[in-house]
């Protein structure tokens, strides 16, 4: 089993999002035995909170199913995990912080260079979930296929 964890900030935006997304394609891909995927975030403000109605409407208008409730990431989680994937550099940066653990920690968007964007920007502040659909759905094709390729599944 392969283990998949997103991480933002508030875990009520993005992360959830690109989990959703994320096991969306796991599941079409039949792969739901072998991976597994969660998501948390640095911050606590939310914990035990629903996603965002952005990201719950977005997701809505494609169809793709959310369970959520917020929780907040620990050290334990780096090593549960096999892939801990932020959204930010503050994100990766708040993920170091908390100890070296064995979970590969990588930015979602080096799954997807062709976009020439390098973080998934926070739509909490801006609203833009439509723009930050648009970033997890290209950036997580990337990494199903690059888990599939490492992993032989
Ligand atoms: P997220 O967005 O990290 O994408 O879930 C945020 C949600 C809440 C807050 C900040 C960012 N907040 O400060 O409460």
């Amino acid at each position: 089993m392969v283990r998949v964890l997103f991480v933002c900030l508030g875990n009520i935006c993005r992360s959830p999002m690109a989990k959703a997304v994320f096991h969306h394609k796991v599941r079409a891909a039949g792969l739901e035995r072998e991976i597994e995927t969660d998501s948390a975030g640095t911050g606590h403000w939310h914990i035990g909170g629903p996603a965002h109605e952005g990201t719950l409407r977005i997701l809505r208008q494609h169809n793709i199913p959310i369970d959520h409730r917020a929780r907040q990431i620990d050290a334990s989680d780096l090593e549960d995990f096999d892939y801990v994937i932020v959204m930010d550099e503050d994100n990766l940066a708040n993920v170091r912080a908390l100890g070296p653990g064995r979970a590969t920690m990588r930015s979602l968007m080096e799954y997807a260079l062709q976009t020439g964007v390098a973080e998934v920007p926070d739509p909490y502040y801006t609203g833009g979930f439509p723009e930050v659909f648009r970033l997890i759905d290209a950036a997580t094709d990337g990494l199903l296929a690059a888990i599939r390729r490492d992993h032989r599944i």
